[in-house]
């Protein structure tokens, strides 16, 4: 006889990452596990990324917020989940420099949030907790801050020296996990990743508005000198990443995820430029516009980290992960995905993102 089915409580779900993530283990597990998508829909989260799985027997929407104690408290008390995928944040770097309060609310206090009702729910009398039970905390490589030399890299035991007000309420909320570990034995990994990149990805974030700006002939701004240099990883792969470390990870660790994939923004311009020329054919009208002469240099970004780059020796040791989409394949995937939904694009960049361009960008 088939056990228990595993219930999953994702948070952030109709973001970029947790949606893509939300896809691979239905894509994997089928009809095996139950998913609970609990999600604020901010200007990040979007339904329409979830739309072929909203009527899945095996997947829930419920729209709270994280901050929410009584909402939150109501999801463990109704359902008896056994794993928790936590992506809900806010992730914008830019948009914490200008706005930094809403970062510490939702990053810090929704993780202490989320922290509390798991352990309310889990925790037994003796402090114990049953077996299976496990929260999986998902973070930034930015908590480790910016490298300055040339073949320095990022490991788990690199000591945390957030700069901008999004990675420092990233820590905040790293430091809350490994406190509950540590006061609570709490059941808990955290994972450490790097720039992703692919399907359902917000362009606010560099890719997504790179090959929307040169496919309607926009400027491209590239910030600073255009050397600023970050490691990508295919969202895919950072799924799976995930659900690998449920599986097998050690609880109570750190596992850093990255793509060995580290590049300048410019040679990423470059290549979305390049790429964009190779897949439009010859009569669509949009080839004339994507040019390298769009490039514009603006304004570096206020405290720009300089270098980010993962060595993800720990994963694959122990786990078996290893990053497995190379960049020319992935952004042909990612630019090919942009091409047939138009309308994703359309949608999500009309009303408030113009605003937010107009005054970013002005
Ligand atoms: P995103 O901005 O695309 O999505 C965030 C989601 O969280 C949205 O659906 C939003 O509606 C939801 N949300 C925001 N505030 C909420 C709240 N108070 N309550 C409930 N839901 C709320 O972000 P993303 O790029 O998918 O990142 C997901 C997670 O992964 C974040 O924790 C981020 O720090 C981390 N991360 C992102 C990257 C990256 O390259 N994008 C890399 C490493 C780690
Ligand atoms: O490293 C992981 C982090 O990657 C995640 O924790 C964040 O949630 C995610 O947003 C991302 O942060 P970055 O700041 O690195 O990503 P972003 O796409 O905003 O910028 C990538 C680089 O490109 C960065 O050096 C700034 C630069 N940039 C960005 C934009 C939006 C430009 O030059 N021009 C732009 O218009």
């Amino acid at each position: 006889m088939r056990g228990k089915m595993r219930t999953y409580l994702v948070t952030g779900g109709a973001g970029f990452i947790g949606s893509n993530y939300i896809h691979y283990m239905f894509r994997k597990y089928g009809d095996d596990i139950r998913i609970i998508n609990v999600d604020a829909l901010t200007y990040a989260g979007n339904p329409e990324n979830l739309k072929s799985v909203e009527n899945r027997e095996n997947y829930t929407f419920i729209k709270a917020d994280i901050c929410d104690k009584e909402a939150v408290e109501k999801v463990f008390a109704q359902n008896d989940i056994d794993r928790v995928v936590h992506f809900a944040a806010e992730s914008h770097v830019d948009r914490s420099i200008r706005n930094p309060e809403v970062f510490v609310q939702t990053n810090v206090l929704g993780t202490a949030v989320m922290l509390n009702c798991a352990r309310a729910a889990w925790e037994r009398e003796d402090g114990s907790y049953p077996e299976g039970k496990r929260f999986l905390h998902v973070s930034t490589d930015e908590v480790y801050g910016s490298l300055e030399k040339e073949g320095e890299y990022f490991y788990e035991t690199t000591p945390y020296a957030p700069r901008s007000p999004y990675s420092a309420s990233k820590a905040g909320s790293d430091m809350l996990v490994k406190a509950y570990m540590d006061t609570y034995r709490f059941p808990a990994n955290i994972t450490n990743c790097s720039n992703n990149y692919g399907p359902y990805q917000f362009p606010e974030k560099l890719i997504p508005l790179i090959i929307n700006n040169a496919l309607q002939g926009k400027k491209l701004p590239v910030y600073g000198d255009g050397k600023n240099v970050r490691d990508w990883l295919y969202v895919e792969d950072h799924a799976k990443a995930i659900d690998m470390v449920q599986e097998k990870g050690r609880l109570f660790q750190t596992y850093n995820i990255g793509g060995h994939n580290e590049k300048q923004n410019i040679e990423i311009v470059n290549i979305i430029i390049e790429t964009l020329q190779e897949m439009l054919s010859e009569d669509d009208p949009r080839k004339a516009l994507v040019s390298k002469e769009l490039i514009t240099y603006v304004e570096d970004r206020k405290g720009h980290d300089r270098r980010y780059a993962i060595a993800p020796d720990k994963i694959r040791s122990e786990i078996g992960w290893e990053p497995e989409t190379m960049f020319a394949e992935g952004i042909r995937k990612t630019i090919a995905w942009y091409f047939a939904n138009e309308e994703w694009m359309r949608n999500v960049t009309s009303g408030e993102y113009q605003k937010y361009y107009e005054e970013m960008y002005r």
